[in-house]
């Protein structure tokens, strides 16, 4: 089995939709175990995200950037970063935010860095612009690339946020990132037989 742990933030509980989409994704891919845990439940739970294959980051866009509690949590892995404990593992990121932009793009720059920083292989959206999705949806319809990035407008209680095709983009990340967990699991645990012979 493969083991995905995702990580969010939610101050109003929009990412938290994303989030458990980005992790229905990822249980529907075979072989998977998947754990969604709170900023303010990593303390009890580290162990979690050590033993995880795959780490996928999520948080809403606050005043243009990951929220304060989301990186007081990426600043409490600073023992981890030293000693490179997460490198090789994979790692993606999903954001939201009040704006259609909201300069959400710097969010996903900011995971993307932070997972580089540890070692680890970002994995990518890999959904074009307005990819036809389940259901007529259009999937990523923000057009991002490096990760997920879902929009839930400011003062519309009645409209479903973020909407369908954006929790639709999630799901597909979480799956994305699942698929590539099983092959990068089984990639790792093949011996390196022609390489080490060229050696
Ligand atoms: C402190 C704060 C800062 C925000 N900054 C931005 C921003 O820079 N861009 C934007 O589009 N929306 C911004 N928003 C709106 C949130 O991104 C939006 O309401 C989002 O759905 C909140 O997600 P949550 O319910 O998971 O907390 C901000 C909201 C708050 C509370």
């Amino acid at each position: 089995m493969s083991k995905i742990c995702i990580v969010y933030h939610s101050g109003y509980g929009h990412t938290e939709r994303l989030a458990r989409a980005v992790e229905r994704g990822a249980k529907s891919v075979e072989g998977t175990l998947v754990r969604t845990l709170s900023v303010d439940q990593v303390e009890t739970h580290w162990s979690e995200l050590d033993g995880a294959d795959a780490l996928i980051f999520g948080t809403p866009t606050y005043m243009g950037g990951v929220s304060a509690p989301f990186k007081a949590f990426l600043d409490s892995t600073g023992s981890r970063w030293a000693s490179q404990a997460w490198k090789d593992k994979l790692a993606a990121g999903f954001t939201n935010s009040g704006s259609p932009s909201g300069d959400k793009f710097n969010t996903l720059v900011q995971l993307a860095d932070v997972a580089a920083q540890h070692g680890m292989l970002w994995v990518s959206l890999g959904l074009l612009p307005r990819a036809p999705g389940p259901d007529g949806l259009e999937l990523n319809r923000a057009g991002f690339f490096l990760g997920a990035g879902a929009q839930s407008p400011h003062g519309a209680p009645e409209v479903e946020a973020p909407p369908p095709q954006d929790l639709a983009t999630g799901f597909a990340l979480g799956a994305r990132v699942a698929r590539a967990a099983v092959r990068w699991k089984i990639a790792a645990g093949q011996p390196p037989t022609e390489l080490a012979t060229r050696a």
